[in-house]
């Protein structure tokens, strides 16, 4: 695997890659690396020839008082669980050379990224967008690789990269994957590792009550009910608050009142601790005829 720490060098190692033609798969990261970035990468290597993945924690998506200096940072670990992986090319330039002197440029989008995570983080979906914007460019993958964890965080990629016609030729194609659990449901997350012993034990209660909530709309009943249920018994098991329980349409992540014909989500962010854990899951319209 060989390394980059600036555009030039890994311009020239993507280069040399594709003397051959051939294509190359994009895994964004923060570091921190779990399962389900290994996940992301081994689904890039089932489809592309090589796999570059970045590692940067980038300041443009923490608000002043989130986690920035206090998220976990891990290169000597994460690289050789990259080399392990078979990556090709690890991307970790340093805020430096991901934001020289006088950088200036901000790419914001509007309508899919304002509400539920865009509404208590501000300025957070512009951090991601510019940055992974800038990845884009200074990789120029054929396809990118993101979680489907991050659900909001995939749609404004997606939104992004169509309005600016990143698709073609700079990506060819953004795969959403799907979330990687724990044993007890829990999505893997790099700030899972925060958790006390106890909080860790009653986070399990997050997947468990998505669940329970997703049956009953399935079942017909209308979202609101469910959801205060939802959230009862998420502050009952020792959560400190719910951002956010939204049945959503998943393209748009307009929320519904119920499931209608529509393909559908259950998005949430809860407190536990000082943690603030986000998860997703799909919710099934009716077969209908
Ligand atoms: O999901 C993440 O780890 C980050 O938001 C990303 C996509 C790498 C951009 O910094």
């Amino acid at each position: 695997m060989q390394t980059a720490h600036t555009v030039d060098v890994l311009r020239k190692q993507i280069s040399d890659l594709r003397r051959d033609g051939s294509t190359i798969g994009l895994v964004p990261t923060m570091g921190a690396l779990h399962e389900g970035h290994l996940t992301l990468i081994r689904r890039a290597r089932e489809v592309c020839d090589h796999v570059a993945v970045s590692i940067f924690v980038n300041p443009t998506q923490f608000g002043p008082n989130e986690d920035l200096d206090a998220y976990p940072r891990q290169m000597e670990a994460d690289a050789a669980m990259l080399e392990a992986e078979g990556c090709a090319v690890l991307w970790a330039p340093d805020v430096e050379a991901m934001y020289p002197q006088g950088f200036a440029s901000t790419i914001s989008v509007t309508g899919v990224s304002e509400d539920l995570c865009g509404a208590s983080r501000p300025g957070h979906f512009d951090g991601v967008a510019t940055v992974v914007c800038k990845l884009f460019h200074q990789v120029q993958p054929d396809m990118a690789f993101f979680g489907e964890k991050d659900f909001q965080q995939l749609a404004v990629i997606r939104a992004m990269a169509r309005d600016l016609d990143l698709t073609q030729p700079h990506v060819h194609s953004i795969i959403g994957v799907p979330t990687v659990r724990e044993a007890d449901g829990l999505a893997m997350s790099s700030r899972n590792r925060y958790l006390s012993a106890a909080d860790r034990t009653a986070a399990a209660t997050l997947p468990r009550a998505m669940k329970a909530a997703i049956a009953r709309f399935e079942g017909g009943e209308m979202a609101a009910p469910a959801l205060a249920d939802f959230e009862s018994e998420l502050l009952s098991a020792g959560f400190a608050s719910v951002d956010y329980a939204v049945l959503a349409d998943s393209a748009s992540l307009t929320p519904l009142s119920a499931l209608g014909d529509e393909s559908a989500r259950l998005i949430v962010a809860a407190r536990i601790g000082g943690t603030r854990l986000i998860d997703n899951m799909a919710v099934t319209p009716p077969v209908r005829g």
